[in-house]
């Protein structure tokens, strides 16, 4: 199994990231054998498609790294790095640009939720985003790619450039990737807003609950939770239409390790008043060692910084030859 997978360095990491994606990245490199290899980066140059500044990208980028070693990516076992450190990205990104097509990228939701009405004053590196994200994952010949569901169209769309770069040249350089989504991973939706994702961008900070955040804090923002007035019900069936009430219940499961209708069976019949101070319990003694590894990571940057280019020049040996392989395929005379 060679694993690939990324996290853009747009701001803090939030509990969307950790129990969609890093928990299961910490999953996989616990589970590897000899002859397979996780990689993970920090998208720092897919956080260039939006508007950021530059001092704010830099510590993003110190910042979130800390986070997954605090989470338990150890780099000895996997190779962690920052993307911008590896230029193989950009420039494989811009081979594999003559193999998408226009109308691939058209098609794409994070597009067109990103750029809504204004595309024509959108970046053009928001809409060829997928396209370095392919070069992100078939530079290292992946097999597995594990995100959360959010991010299966672009694993699509890595394929369909795959497919199309193979055939086209002649070539079995690519192999198909496969998007890893254990079953248990949820999609962990605001907490002020049960139909929207809980999202970095999301301005309210109270929407979310940042990694970085103190036991307070946490318990804070479950307190203020938008919730209904009824209690909770016995079966999933009676979350229909309570988008916030299947939310909290959904990360209650989750920090547990347990079945969303194990959680019912315990607090049937309880109002907000109740499971939300539990919710609240739970998170903080999964999540408060984790901060606490955070605080202590940062207060050594340089420390960090070093574990990324040590990172980086082990992805630098695997991405190469690959590189070469496409400039080769495509006539190209480096
Ligand atoms: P990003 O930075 O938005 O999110 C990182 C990972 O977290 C998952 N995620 C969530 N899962 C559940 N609930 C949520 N609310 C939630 N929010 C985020 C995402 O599915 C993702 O797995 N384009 C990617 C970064 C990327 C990448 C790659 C990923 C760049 N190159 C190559 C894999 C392979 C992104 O923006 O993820």
């Amino acid at each position: 199994m060679r694993v690939v997978s990324g996290i853009q360095t747009t701001g803090n990491l939030h509990l969307g990231n950790y129990l969609g994606a890093i928990r299961n990245w910490v999953r996989l490199q616990d589970s590897m054998g000899a002859d397979d290899t996780c990689l993970f980066f920090l998208a720092d140059l897919h956080a260039l498609t939006v508007s950021i500044d530059p001092a704010t990208l830099a510590s993003n980028t110190i910042e979130m790294a800390a986070t997954l070693l605090a989470a338990g990516i150890d780099p000895d076992r996997s190779i962690l790095f920052n993307q911008a450190r590896v230029p193989a990205h950009s420039e494989l990104a811009w081979i594999l640009g003559g193999t998408a097509r226009v109308g691939w990228l058209n098609r794409m939701t994070q597009w067109k939720d990103k750029a809504g009405k204004n595309r024509e004053g959108a970046s053009v590196g928001l809409f060829t985003y997928p396209v370095l994200q392919a070069a992100d994952i078939l530079g290292y010949r992946a097999t597995h790619v594990p995100v959360g569901e959010d991010q299966k169209q672009h694993l699509e769309l890595a394929r369909d450039i795959a497919t199309k770069f193979n055939l086209d040249f002649g070539v079995d350089l690519f192999p198909l990737p496969e998007p890893m989504i254990p079953e248990d991973t949820p999609r962990i939706m605001s907490l002020r807003d049960g139909s929207a994702k809980m999202s970095k961008s999301d301005p309210s900070d109270m929407s979310r609950i940042n990694l970085i955040d103190t036991d307070d804090l946490i318990a804070t923002k479950f307190r203020k939770a938008k919730t209904d007035p009824e209690p909770l019900p016995g079966d999933l069936a009676g979350l229909a239409g309570r988008a916030e009430a299947r939310n909290l219940v959904t990360i209650f499961a989750a920090l547990a390790n347990e079945a969303p209708q194990s959680v019912l069976d315990r607090f049937a019949g309880q109002g907000f008043g109740q499971f939300k101070p539990a919710l609240a319990d739970l998170a903080v003694a999964t999540l408060g060692p984790i901060r606490d590894r955070l605080v202590a990571l940062l207060d050594d940057r340089d420390a960090v910084g070093t574990t990324l280019a040590r990172g980086a020049a082990k992805a630098e040996a695997l991405v190469r030859p690959t590189l070469l392989a496409a400039q080769r395929a495509v006539g190209l005379q480096v």
